[in-house]
């Protein structure tokens, strides 16, 4: 027997857990799983909010059920069209076909490109509001957190804020549901990885949105992926982690991100990552990035001020998952980074050159001069990359944070 939690006066939360993909966007892992959450208001107007993956429709019609019986819903509103929450809803019209959905006039072409729905669409515009019975719907328009159509619905009588994927994090809701159930610290890493991941890109339009929203007082923020957020230093906490993120402000600390074939290039990582720590630094994360994946690498990034990188040659070019990596900042708009870089080559260097190329595209502040080392370490390039981290070092402790 399903039993929906009540997060608020007749607001109900009829998510589900998927414990079985193994890549969220078929690019993330999600060593945790993912929730996708889907909130019910059991008004004189029963209105669903998002739909889960269509893989557990069935445990979602029995968790909509157990709210509403054998009530039919009256609106479905979408706040972004991305499949693992509107992968349902073609299935649900199919259940309740007098139901209204509610969308934005880009909500309308994903509807009709993804699910051929062009019918009983009701189009609202931004700051629109819609009573349904005890409870009043406002819709803001939030475009770009992280697709064009996403937008977010105030319930004002309950100050409860759904979301969207804006506030989401990877990882199962397990057992409970709101923060005050569960144990939020579990949450706030996978919500950075969450956030440099899939709405990295996107800090500004996080930023319009916050200027959007900032008059209204919150007292729920429920996210598409995640706890909700319901206890007020948390809802403070996930504003202000949010905030920061979209405006790629980032802590003390350091990653060095390497490439290594046979282990001399992360020689050098190690020196650099000893240098930085004999000159203060505690937060130093090195990642190997033919071990971790890119999606652990860019979270780290987005949390720390300095970043290292070094790359070998490989096909006069750099090492394929350093090349990777460095598009996925370039692609995210990465800032606010002390950067600094190093190379390495059997007989013919291409590292300095594709690195040079890179920080030319990039708001990066270059610590020091870059290196490259032949083959393997001999004296003077171990100077170099201690001096590398000594500088970054300095650089960073010399930042106010
Ligand atoms: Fe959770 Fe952008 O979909």
């Amino acid at each position: 027997m399903y039993k929906s939690l009540q997060i608020k006066k007749g607001l109900f939360y009829v998510g589900v857990n998927d414990r079985s993909k193994q890549l969220f966007e078929s690019l993330w892992p999600l060593p945790k799983g993912v929730s996708y959450n889907s909130y019910l208001i059991d008004d004189e107007k029963v209105v669903l909010f998002d739909t889960v993956d269509i893989c557990y429709s069935d445990i979602y019609l029995k968790k909509i059920k157990s709210v509403i019986g054998e009530k039919p819903i009256d609106y479905l509103v979408i706040s972004h069209m991305e499949p693992d929450h509107s992968g349902s809803i073609k299935w649900l019209l199919s259940m309740y076909p007098n139901l209204q959905i509610i969308g934005n006039s880009y909500t309308c072409d994903m509807l009709k490109g993804f699910y051929s729905i062009t019918d009983k669409v009701q189009v609202i515009k931004d700051k629109d509001e819609l009573s349904v019975g005890a409870n009043t719907l406002k819709f803001f328009l939030t475009p770009m957190i992280h697709w064009p159509e996403t937008m977010m619905t105030y319930i004002v009588q309950s100050k409860s804020l759904i979301t969207g994927d804006a506030f989401g994090t990877f990882g199962t809701l397990d057992g409970g549901v709101m923060d005050s159930q569960l144990n939020p610290e579990w949450y706030y890493d996978e919500m950075i990885r969450y956030y440099a991941n899939i709405v990295g890109k996107y800090g500004s339009a996080v930023q319009t949105a916050y200027k959007k929203l900032a008059d209204i007082d919150i007292e729920c923020i429920c996210s598409t992926h995640g706890p909700v957020w319901s206890e007020k230093e948390n809802i403070d906490s996930v504003i202000s982690l949010t905030d920061k993120l979209s405006k790629y402000e980032t802590d003390n600390g350091l990653v060095i991100a390497y490439g290594s074939m046979y282990g001399n290039t992360e020689q050098l990582a190690e020196i650099i990552a000893s240098s930085a720590s004999d000159n203060g630094i505690k937060n130093i994360v090195l990642h190997n990035v033919s071990k971790s994946h890119e999606s652990y690498i860019l979270r780290d990034i987005f949390k720390y001020k300095g970043l290292i990188i070094g790359s070998p040659t490989y096909n006069n070019g750099l090492f394929p998952p350093i090349e990777n990596l460095l598009c996925g900042l370039e692609n995210r708009g990465v800032k606010n980074h002390l950067f600094g870089y190093f190379g390495s080559f059997t007989w013919a260097d291409a590292t300095i050159k594709k690195f040079t190329e890179f920080t030319s595209k990039m708001k990066f502040d270059i610590v020091a001069d870059p290196f490259k080392m032949k083959q393997s370490p001999d004296d003077s390039v171990v100077e170099q990359a201690i001096n590398l981290g000594k500088l970054m070092a300095e650089r960073l402790n010399s930042t106010i944070y």
